[in-house]
């Protein structure tokens, strides 16, 4: 690192506090050996040498989180194949600060500490985020402090092998796949396979074998059901998704999930799958409980979101309706470390139960700049109602400093790939809505740009998720918990994902107050 400043005097170095001897692998042992030798020593990675003990490559748990989910054998692979090869390396005698702030902003978490370079490099030692974070947080805040964005936006928080979002290409992907891709081609309980087990059914049988194991689930204990009324019929007035909050956190309860931190993996899963599987049936009888209906029992024969329709609606679905609505489903899943999905996983991470990190992910999405979202843009539309108005209405309305629910995202600054998809379906179903949705969606497309320059405002998945939904017939009040029920699936992967790499995820802030101590005063 040839740019890095000389210590001052009294500063501490990467030879200061990395660690040593270094905990090394062969490029070709196999991962599962490496693995091995992680574990019995205690580190979260092994620098790869070659014969002149060379730094030619980093294994780390990273890696073997993603040979996991490509459902490779670690007993089979070889570390060369999965290992970053060509590492980075840093001097020892680089200030331990300034290797900080290197670590953090390459997303490092280890990095071997070379002399030398070329043939006459030698591997001396091994610092970690961890060792250097010791250092750098017993300076003042201010000198620790990173410009992290309000909002947090663009900051790296965690590594995922669940999928992720290309804000700027206006695509995102389940694990390796184009989340749109899977939609059009594959039903749901296929994706829910592919989040929870890393890869996707491979046989029909599997995939039976999968709906075999749901299928009991989806059925709500009757201990809970027991509670429903109550949970649904409380309020003055009724908010299905709050009441889907309380009746999660009962379920969990009742079915004694113990906290993240004291299960096993498969236990954590268990626990997953029920949720998952209950969801759907749990929005359905408190919605009906409230119009003073009778819960309807899941359908055996029918799968996830032909079954939801069924269960809300009291008659089996037209395939037109269901293969709509699995589509938006599917979207919906999982987008990256949106707000909910953090709460998720922040709730995870202190080793809470899973009922607690998805009732937490609940009340994230309630809010209408996350899920709260379609409902309003379907009301945005009847308040227009024609053609003509929609221009002078979204002008007044953005001048006004009013958000235009259903636009502008946090993350795609292009079209959104769930709004593309779902504009098609929309079509595809046709109906009085469609003409006046794409008039409005040019209109307001045209007038953001013209208002808010620069900001780059398109259509969200909410815009036309609602027009979706309103036109297989389900009510706007179960828009919101609709998407609840298949971010749920999202969820629980990413309590997995946390689960079983976790560390309790703990921020700072910036204290901006008047200055500390002052003299407690007396009440007067
Ligand atoms: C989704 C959303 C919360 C993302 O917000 P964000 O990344 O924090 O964006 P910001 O709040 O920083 O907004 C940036 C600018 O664009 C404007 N903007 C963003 N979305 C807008 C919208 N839907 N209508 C009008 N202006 C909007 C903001 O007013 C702001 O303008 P300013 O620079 O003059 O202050 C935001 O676009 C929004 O509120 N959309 C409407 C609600 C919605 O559809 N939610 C569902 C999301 S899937």
């Amino acid at each position: 690192m040839p740019d890095t400043p000389i210590p001052a005097p009294g500063e501490r170095t990467v030879a200061d506090v990395m660690s040593q001897p270094v905990v090394t692998a062969q490029p070709a042992e196999t991962v599962a050996l490496a693995a091995q030798r992680m574990r019995d020593r205690r580190v979260g990675s092994v620098v790869v040498i070659d014969h002149d003990d060379r730094a030619i490559g980093i294994l780390t748990e990273r890696d073997m989180i993603r040979l996991a989910a490509a459902g490779s054998d670690a007993s089979s692979a070889k570390v060369s194949e999965w290992m970053t090869g060509d590492p980075d390396t840093i001097g020892p005698d680089i200030e331990a600060r300034a290797a900080f702030s290197r670590l953090a902003e390459h997303g490092y978490r280890h990095i071997p500490v070379v002399e030398g370079s070329g043939n006459a490099q030698k591997l001396v030692g091994i610092v970690s985020m961890r060792d250097l974070m010791r250092v750098a947080m017993i300076q003042p805040a201010t000198a620790q402090a990173h410009e992290v964005p309000k909002g947090l936006e663009g900051v790296v928080v965690a590594d995922t092998t669940v999928g992720d979002v290309r804000g700027l290409e206006g695509f995102y992907h389940y694990r390796q796949y184009s989340a749109v891709d899977l939609a059009k081609s594959r039903p749901l309980e296929d994706v829910w396979f592919l989040l929870f087990k890393g890869r996707l059914p491979a046989t029909l049988t599997e995939r039976e074998a999968f709906m075999a194991d749901i299928r009991p689930r989806r059925a709500i204990p009757p201990k809970v059901a027991a509670v429903l009324p109550e949970i649904a019929r409380a309020g003055e007035t009724f908010v299905p998704f709050d009441a889907l909050r309380t009746a999660v956190s009962q379920y969990g309860a009742t079915l004694g999930f113990r906290p993240s931190h004291d299960v096993d993996d498969a236990t954590l899963r268990d626990n997953a799958l029920s949720t998952c599987a209950v969801t759907p049936t749990l929005i359905c009888a408190l919605w009906r409980l409230r119009q003073r209906l009778e819960p309807i029992e899941p359908h055996p024969d029918l799968a996830y979101a032909a079954n939801y329709l069924y269960m809300m609606l009291g008659e089996e679905p037209s395939a037109e309706h269901a293969a709509a609505v699995e589509k938006y489903l599917i979207s919906t899943i999982d987008h990256g470390f949106n707000a909910s999905t953090f709460t998720a996983r922040v709730i995870t991470s202190t080793g809470a139960d899973l009922a607690a990190a998805v009732v937490g992910a609940i009340g994230a999405l309630s809010g209408p700049l996350h899920g709260g979202a379609p409902s309003r843009a379907l009301q945005m539309l009847d308040e227009i109602g024609t053609a003509d108005r929609a221009e002078p209405w979204l002008r007044a309305a953005v001048e006004r400093g009013d958000r235009l629910m259903g636009f502008g995202h946090r993350v795609y600054k292009t079209d959104d790939p769930r709004s593309l998809m779902l504009r098609d379906v929309a079509e595809s179903l046709g109906g009085d809505k469609m003409d006046l949705a794409r008039h409005i969606e040019a209109t307001a497309v045209k007038v953001l740009d013209e208002l808010k320059p620069g900001r780059r405002l398109y259509t969200n998945v909410e815009f036309y998720a609602g027009i979706v939904m309103d036109r297989c017939g389900i009510p706007r009040e179960l828009f919101t918990p609709t998407f609840g029920a298949s971010r749920m699936i999202g969820w629980c992967t990413h309590v997995l994902e946390q689960a079983a790499d976790n560390r309790l995820i703990r921020p700072s802030a910036q204290y901006v107050g008047p200055p500390p101590p002052q003299p407690v005063p007396p009440i007067g």
